[in-house]
């Protein structure tokens, strides 16, 4: 029967009389019908991500089926899906010798290794690669977990080993059982075979495992791989159970039946028996397009929700394989193309506290400089007070540091966090270390605060944040002249930027005519800027540039958003309680009052001007509303996180992979496997123009309606920090030294 006609079947069933009526043999044939129904919803869900039932549905039908188990114990079988929640916890793991030695890998560290690599499995192959011909190779994503393998007799799964040593590992059974895309049993399998794959922690999963471990009080885990060690080397398979690994096969072991010739159709033939892998394997015969596939997926992997740490290439031939060999204990006829490391140790030598343009506090480390893919890193952020301590990192320690694409290196933490270490404890600043103003840690928050403006650090915060391009794009007035000022006590306030007077500013170190005449003309045309973009300076906590226009879309003038209540704002889509609060809190403090008072005193516009484009677009109206967008090659115009700021504010969604969902493949250059999925299935492709035609307002190809009201398209729109200004600020940070040139 089909599950869904199944289920409902013994729902009835269940429904008929209490379990503890049933005789033997009622209770046997009800369990054999459960099992059988619940692994086919569990499957249809898991792997093809379909909810044939009802949540509820499915929690009666599997709890009935743990019910029978527990009276009927002899009922319960090692395949049950009850046995996904966990067992009894163990005493210690048992030694498992494998049949086979699992290998370990050679590494090919550029494409010039990659192809010296090539040139020795062309040569290893001589006189048995026909003339002219060229052996296949699949390249498979080398995911960053912990080695498992799995043995299934007559389709069931026996037993689950970690690679340990490689000849002698440990019996995770238990645990393995957990893991739900491993399945239980095998429609169809030879009498027996060892399948060999990767269980990791997706990066999601990871971040909210460590969310909870740090509410719990415990220590958070330093990256998804060791959390999968960890969650993996549980006695008690329950924890392991609630952790949320995954698993993809990459190939098999000893096999007692006939299996397909090449790695590629191994993989293939794995999938078509439930057992998942990975999806963005390729072939090639083409060594240049292998070495590009490589290069790519090193600048791609952040656009995946796990870790890889590089590509596996294979010889596609298992025959061939078995010409080729090994060496010692790794294979001649696979290697790995490995990405620059991204985390690398060193000292923690200091702690910096910056402050925020709304006064919150940052921890920043100094670190001994360090390389870190290629690049020296010698500050990095530690997020807040809080980070810090749950991880108990100290001055002094080896910390690791992190660098993942373009995001701003941070502390992931101390490499041995030895609780009894001499070095004491870091205890969070209770006072400005700028202005020595007292701070404040608001119930419910992270971070350290100011209670108060007037400090100075963070008056300069909000002058450049004034002066920025979102906001009022103030020319002439940057960073340094935004310091200088506060420094040399001309400016106090925002309004105060606007009483600059010529003669002080040419008495400044450096100031000459151009300059003065500069930033006076820069200050003088931002008095006429629209009222969102004003709104957006004055740097209210939550409010962003979304915000701050939506805000105007309701208030004509800055007197009448001031004058608005929290519940009246809280009516407005898309606003909160959290920003109506901050908007109303901001408004009612005497001084922000005075700083409205001199701004409209020194001539600001402060009324929406009639041309003013503040009506963000109604979601469904956005140009890509609804739309999954993928973005694949090199980008020209715009970096990744631009591209995916622009499509997510136009109501897209950016995501890693092309499947049937996708609604829009961005291509740049040397775009590869993806482009050439969405072609296959017939999803539509634009390139960088396309798509800025796109978030013009423009007809999405193929999409069944267009979006003839164009929305504000402008290139300084392309995000909203809405949330708050937490994350340290890029421009904060000395690129040069971080990044590179
Ligand atoms: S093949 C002889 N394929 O990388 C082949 N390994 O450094 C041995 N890994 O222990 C492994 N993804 O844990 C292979 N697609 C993949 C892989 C992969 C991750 C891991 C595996 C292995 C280690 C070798």
């Amino acid at each position: 029967m089909e599950p869904v006609g199944a289920a409902l079947d013994l729902l009835a069933r269940l429904d008929d009389r209490p379990l503890s009526d049933l005789d033997d043999a009622a209770a046997r044939a009800l369990a054999g019908d459960l099992r059988e129904t619940v692994r086919a919803l569990g499957r249809a869900y898991y792997t093809d991500g379909e909810s044939l039932v009802g949540d509820s549905q499915y929690d009666r039908l599997f709890h009935a089926l743990r019910e029978l188990e527990t009276a009927w114990p002899e009922l319960k079988t090692h395949d049950s899906p009850t046995a996904r929640v966990g067992g009894a916890p163990l005493d210690s793991f048992a030694k498992v010798r494998h049949p086979e030695a699992l290998l370990s890998l050679g590494n090919a560290f550029d494409a010039a290794d990659l192809r010296a690599w090539v040139e020795r499995v062309h040569k290893g192959l001589d006189g048995v690669l026909a003339e002219g011909e060229r052996p296949a190779f699949v390249a498979e994503l080398k995911i960053d977990g912990l080695a498992l393998a799995l043995t299934y007799r007559e389709g069931v799964l026996h037993r689950a080993a970690t690679r340990g040593d490689g000849r002698t590992g440990e019996d995770v059974t238990a645990n393995v059982r957990t893991i739900r895309d491993v399945p239980l049993r095998l429609a169809e399998a030879p009498e027996q075979m060892e399948v060999r794959g990767e269980a990791y922690l997706s990066r999601s999963t990871f971040e909210r495992l460590n969310e909870r471990l740090v509410e719990a009080g415990d220590k958070p885990l330093a990256n998804p791989r060791n959390g999968a060690v960890g969650s993996l080397r549980q006695l008690d398979s329950s924890v392991t159970a609630g952790r949320g690994l995954s698993f993809v096969a990459y190939g098999l072991g000893p096999v007692a039946g006939t299996v397909p010739g090449r790695q590629s159709a191994v993989l293939d033939w794995l999938d078509g028996l439930g057992i998942p892998t990975g999806p963005q394997r390729e072939t090639f015969d083409d060594v240049d397009q292998l070495v590009a596939f490589c290069e790519r997926w090193a600048q791609e992997r952040d656009t995946l929700d796990l870790e890889i740490d590089g590509v596996v290439v294979k010889v596609d031939r298992l025959d061939y394989q078995g010409v080729l060999g090994q060496v010692s204990t790794a294979p001649r006829w696979a290697v790995a193309f490995k990405f620059p490391a991204r985390e690398a140790t060193t000292r923690l030598e200091g702690i910096e506290h910056n402050v925020g343009r709304t006064g919150v506090i940052k921890p920043l480390a100094h670190l001994a400089p360090v390389e870190v893919g290629g690049v020296t890193v010698s500050r990095a952020t530690l997020h807040n007070a809080d980070y810090i301590t749950s991880r108990d990192i100290r001055i002094g320690d080896e910390v690791v540091v992190k660098r993942a694409g373009d995001v701003i290196p941070a502390v992931v933490g101390p490499v041995s966090g030895d609780p009894d270490r001499d070095r004491p404890r870091y205890l969070p600043p209770s006072v400005c270390p700028v202005c020595g103003r007292p701070l404040v840690r608001p119930e419910g928050e992270v971070d350290l605060r100011h209670r108060d403006g007037g400090c100075p650090a963070q008056l300069k915060r909000a002058v450049e944040h004034w002066a920025a391009r979102g906001a009022l794009d103030v020319d002439g007035l940057g960073s340094k002249i935004a310091a200088l000022l506060v420094d040399q006590e001309l400016v106090a306030d925002l309004p105060d930027l606007y009483r600059l007077d010529r003669d002080a500013l040419l008495a400044l170190d450096g100031f000459k005519d151009r300059k003065v005449d500069n930033l006076l003309a820069g200050l003088a045309a931002s008095k006429t800027r629209p009222l969102a973009k004003l709104v957006f300076g004055l740097g209210i906590r939550h409010v962003g540039e979304t915000v701050a226009r939506d805000l105007v879309a309701h208030h004509a003038s800055l007197d009448a958003l001031a004058e608005a209540t929290a519940e009246g704002l809280e009516s407005i889509d898309g606003i909160g309680p959290i920003v109506a609060e901050s908007v109303a809190a901001w408004f009612g403090d005497p001084a922000n009052q005075a700083t409205v008072e001199g701004l409209r005193d020194a001539g600001l516009n402060l009324t929406r001007q009639p041309d003013e484009r503040v009506a963000a677009a109604p979601d469904a109206e956005a140009p890509l509303a609804g739309v999954t967008v993928v973005l694949t090659g090199t980008l020209a115009t715009m970096t990744r996180p631009e591209a995916k700021a622009r499509v997510e504010s136009a109501g897209g969604k950016v995501s890693g992979s092309v499947s049937k969902k996708t609604g829009l493949v961005v291509a740049g250059e040397a775009a590869g496997s993806k482009l050439a999925k969405a072609r296959e299935l017939g999803v539509p492709v634009v390139d960088e123009a396309g798509l800025a035609a796109v978030l013009a307002g423009g007809p999405v190809p193929g999409a069944v309606s267009d979006h003839p009201e164009a929305p504000d398209a402008s290139t300084d729109d392309v995000s909203d920090d809405g949330t708050s200004e937490a994350s340290a600020s890029p421009e904060r940070v000395p690129q040069g030294d971080l990044f590179g040139s």
